[in-house]
């Protein structure tokens, strides 16, 4: 080989560099988990969650998120009684966990487990601002909620169960936080496009969550499908 060809081999080379960091460097991180993004899913921050975790907090908690989401409808689905003790495992800032305690009331409780301290920092300001008392922060770990064993009426999943590294292992540990009549909420996108949420790739389908719950000693005893268009509501109890 010539030392021209040579020279235009490592030219060639340069260039298939610099246009590979152009469109590493145009692919920034979305600011908004509820719009289909492959690249920040998990990618950058920890515990799936994205490395700007402010912005992530305010897309949780951004009202324009109620027209699909329908908190309220959610929670009215539940059942839950006042004096009941639900537990929102990965809470978030409280967008569900705030509404349940106003519904358990004052007899009630809401366990609130998350694993990132600082998601866990902004539920406790808006528990200081929201004047609620009967909410209870957990700072859980990745691969166990830290519930005490038999006491929740409800466990309510909301997007997260694809955070979790072993969801099959957790969900045993959240049968163990039930009590005789407990249930186990998993409400989750649908694994097809959708407008907004994490990318299909990251999304577990709602096949796949029953098999899993299978295996971790839980049988399906409800879904609802007409109440969300984006996201499938599926109901656990133990075996
Ligand atoms: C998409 S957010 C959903 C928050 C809330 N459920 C909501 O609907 O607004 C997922 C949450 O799960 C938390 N998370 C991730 N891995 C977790 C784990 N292993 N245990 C508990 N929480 C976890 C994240 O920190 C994040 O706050």
């Amino acid at each position: 080989m010539t030392t021209k060809s040579l020279k235009r081999i490592s030219w060639l080379i340069s260039l298939c560099v610099c246009l590979a960091a152009a469109a590493c460097s145009s692919n920034k991180p979305h600011r908004n988990h509820f719009a289909v993004d492959s690249t920040h899913h998990g990618t950058h921050g920890t515990h799936g969650n994205p490395e700007d975790l402010d912005a992530y907090v305010s897309h949780l908690e951004n009202p324009s998120r109620n027209g699909w989401q329908k908190p309220d409808d959610v929670v009215a689905k539940l059942f839950v009684q006042p004096g009941a003790t639900v537990c929102d495992v990965g809470a978030g800032p409280g967008y569900f966990s705030l509404r349940l305690a106003e519904v358990v009331g004052a007899q009630g409780r809401v366990y609130a487990v998350d694993v990132e301290p600082r998601i866990l920092g902004r539920l406790q300001e808006r528990i200081g601002q929201s004047g609620l008392r009967n909410i209870v922060p957990i700072l859980g770990l990745p691969d166990d909620p830290l519930l005490p064993a038999g006491v929740c009426d409800v466990v309510l999943i909301v997007n997260t169960l694809h955070h979790f590294p072993d969801p099959v292992a957790y969900l045993k540990r959240l049968g163990r936080a039930l009590n005789q009549s407990g249930r186990i909420v998993n409400i989750d996108f649908y694994k097809r496009p959708t407008p907004m949420g994490p990318p299909v790739e990251a999304r577990i389908s709602a096949e796949d969550v029953v098999a899993m719950a299978e295996q971790a000693g839980l049988k399906l005893a409800a879904k609802h499908e007409e109440l969300l268009e984006y996201q499938y509501f599926l109901e656990f109890v133990s075996n």
